[in-house]
């Protein structure tokens, strides 16, 4: 069984990604800076199907084959960076957005090299970092009865892991993968998250991304 470890792994977005990855059979790992806190809220997912949730440190979860960075923004570089040796030679895949919210809007920030993806890939120069799951609503991922039907649109500069990527997605259930490109589409992923939850707020809504005519 494939492992999956989660940095951050105990807040909404890392919770939903799991219950998904989990019911579509893989074994995954909620990393955490408190390891209680994490078994805690591992227990608390139930997932369909033989994969398993279960918590632990940061490092646990870096020790996985795959690891997904589910951190804050502004946390995701100190986190990744002290994990560097762990993370050398595997497929990361980052779910950071950068946004900060005005008023009933979310607004994109850039981070230096344009894009939070970019930012982790250079802090992690052996590791093949890949782009996913910006756009899901988390609360609709961690309820498998939820209804989504939502595409994952990934990205990176190496073509195996982002084939990889893509395999682990079209086993989610209510997922679908379409590669977008390469590392140079970080920056308007990235920021079109904040278009996903503004019109969310706007309009109450818990829409999610779909590609028509693919
Ligand atoms: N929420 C969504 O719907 C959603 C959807 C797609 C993508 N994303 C992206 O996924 C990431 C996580 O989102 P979230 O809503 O789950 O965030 P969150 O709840 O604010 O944070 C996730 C986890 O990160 C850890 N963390 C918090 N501050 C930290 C710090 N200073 N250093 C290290 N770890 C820290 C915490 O875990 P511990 O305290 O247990 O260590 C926390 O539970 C964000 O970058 C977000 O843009 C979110």
């Amino acid at each position: 069984m494939t492992t999956v470890g989660i940095l951050g792994g105990t807040g909404p977005a890392g919770r939903g990604v799991a219950a998904r990855l989990a019911s579509a059979s893989y074994a995954v790992v909620l990393g955490s800076r408190d390891e209680q806190r994490a078994k805690d809220t591992a227990a608390t997912i139930s997932p369909r199907g033989d994969g398993t949730v279960d918590g632990g440190t940061n490092e646990d979860a870096a020790a996985c084959s795959v690891v997904i960075v589910a951190t804050p923004w502004d946390s995701a570089i100190a986190t990744t960076s002290a994990l560097r040796q762990l993370l050398k030679g595997k497929t990361v895949i980052t779910m950071v957005n950068a946004l900060t919210r005005e008023g009933r809007e979310m607004v994109p920030l850039y981070p230096a090299r344009g894009s939070m993806a970019a930012q982790i890939a250079f802090a992690l120069p052996e590791s093949r970092v890949v782009g996913a799951f910006h756009h899901l609503p988390a609360a609709q991922m961690e309820d498998l009865d939820s209804g989504l039907n939502a595409d994952v649109l990934i990205f990176s500069d190496d073509d195996d892991a982002r084939r990889q990527v893509a395999v682990m997605v079209d086993a989610m259930l209510g997922l679908r993968a379409v590669v977008a490109g390469s590392m140079s589409l970080a920056s308007p992923i990235e920021a079109f998250t904040a278009v996903c939850i503004s019109v969310n707020i706007r309009h109450k809504a818990h829409s999610s991304v779909k590609m028509a005519g693919l």
